[in-house]
């Protein structure tokens, strides 16, 4: 079985070709880094231009990438949300077209089942599993029951830990994208050096809180001189990383625990999404797992950030199982994951028509 996947969510423009032996015959991302580089973050209507711009010859290169004709395809997928409308519209009419030009059927997926079973991509995780999913949008413990069997166990209750990782960068003129230019300037930075908080920690809950980190961060950078010297950018990078860290690993040793208790199993933990790239914290949620007795799973860092190969993915997953959209399926801006439905939703919706 093969199946394309195309992702137009955000300012990555996706298109990847996956098989049923777990194999990736292409992957091809391109950043729209730079159109968005000007303005500090990314604007939605330049986000969906460029889609429409690029996708077209991403899908080629993807197909020829993999030596594929449409016709040697089983099936269409594309991130139907949540994300930017516009740039979701692109790729959704963009699938729906193939789909209904080569009679292939059309797969409508969630972009954060897409982050949800990337590891599966690597064979490495069997239901149920603990998830910590964790991007630009999103802060979220998930026991994984099964394909469209999302059990939320808690959430951010304010901001996402992408989005505090962007603003950090940006409070340190370090740039944009923030995760992965705070993850550099931490290193042989002093994770000691400033007191931040460290939100909700020991808390008898599974949600999270962000806001208080960012505006502590705020605070301290203020009052740092201008223009902030090297040092102070590599020890606020630091400092702010390890209590991200702390948050994240007093939050899922609790959640393991609980999993263990409901599933009778310690595991598997899977951490996903895009700040599953930075590798301090990779680390640090591995020694959590260990000390619960499982290990932590993630996917490689280039398969964290948006790609189109966890999108074609979770769409072969859906297919294997008969999960298809038809052609009025409409993209949704707004698409909590527990809302997706799975094969027993599914048969109880076609029971009652
Ligand atoms: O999953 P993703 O690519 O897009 C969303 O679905 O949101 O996640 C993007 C987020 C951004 O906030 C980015 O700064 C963060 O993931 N990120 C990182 C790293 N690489 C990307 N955060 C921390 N460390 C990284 N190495
Ligand atoms: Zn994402």
């Amino acid at each position: 079985m093969k199946v394309l996947g195309i992702e137009t969510s955000c300012d990555e423009t996706a298109a990847a070709v996956v098989d049923g032996e777990r194999r990736i015959l292409s992957n091809l991302v391109f950043s729209q880094l730079e159109e968005h580089r000007p303005y500090g973050g990314v604007v939605p209507e330049i986000a969906a231009r460029s889609h429409l711009d690029h996708l077209d010859g991403l899908i080629s290169g993807a197909l020829a990438q993999a030596g594929l004709g449409f016709d040697e395809l089983n099936g269409i997928a594309a991130t139907a949300g949540p994300g930017l409308i516009g740039g979701v519209f692109v790729g959704v009419m963009t699938a729906k077209a193939i789909a209904a030009a080569r009679g292939l059927p059309f797969i409508a997926v969630n972009h954060l089942e897409g982050h949800a079973l990337s590891v599966r991509l690597s064979g490495e995780a069997d239901f149920p599993f603990l998830l910590l999913l964790v991007s630009g949008g999103h802060c979220q413990l998930v026991a994984v029951e099964g394909v469209g069997a999302y059990r939320q166990l808690g959430t951010t209750i304010d901001d996402a830990v992408g989005e505090c990782f962007d603003k950090t960068a940006k409070l340190l003129n370090l740039g944009y994208p923030g995760g992965p230019a705070v993850e550099t300037a931490a290193k042989g930075g002093d994770g000691a050096r400033f007191a931040l908080p460290r939100p909700m920690l020991g808390r008898d809950t599974l949600d999270f809180s962000f806001s208080g980190l960012k505006t502590a961060v705020r605070h301290k950078v203020a009052a740092l001189d201008e223009p902030i010297s090297e040092t102070d950018q590599r020890d606020m990078a630091a400092s702010f990383q390890a209590a991200v860290a702390d948050v994240l690993a007093d939050r899922c040793a609790r959640a393991l625990a609980l999993f263990q208790d409901d599933y009778g199993r310690p595991g598997p933990f899977v951490v996903a999404g895009g700040v599953a790239a930075n590798a301090m914290l990779r680390a640090r949620l591995d020694d959590v797992a260990r000390a619960a007795g499982t290990v932590m799973v993630a996917p490689p860092p280039s398969l964290c950030t948006d790609n189109a190969a966890m999108i074609a993915w979770a769409g072969l997953e859906r297919l294997q199982l008969g999960l298809t959209d038809s052609l009025d399926f409409a993209p949704r801006p707004r698409w909590p994951l527990q809302e997706v439905r799975g094969p027993t939703a599914a048969a109880a919706a076609s029971e009652r028509v």
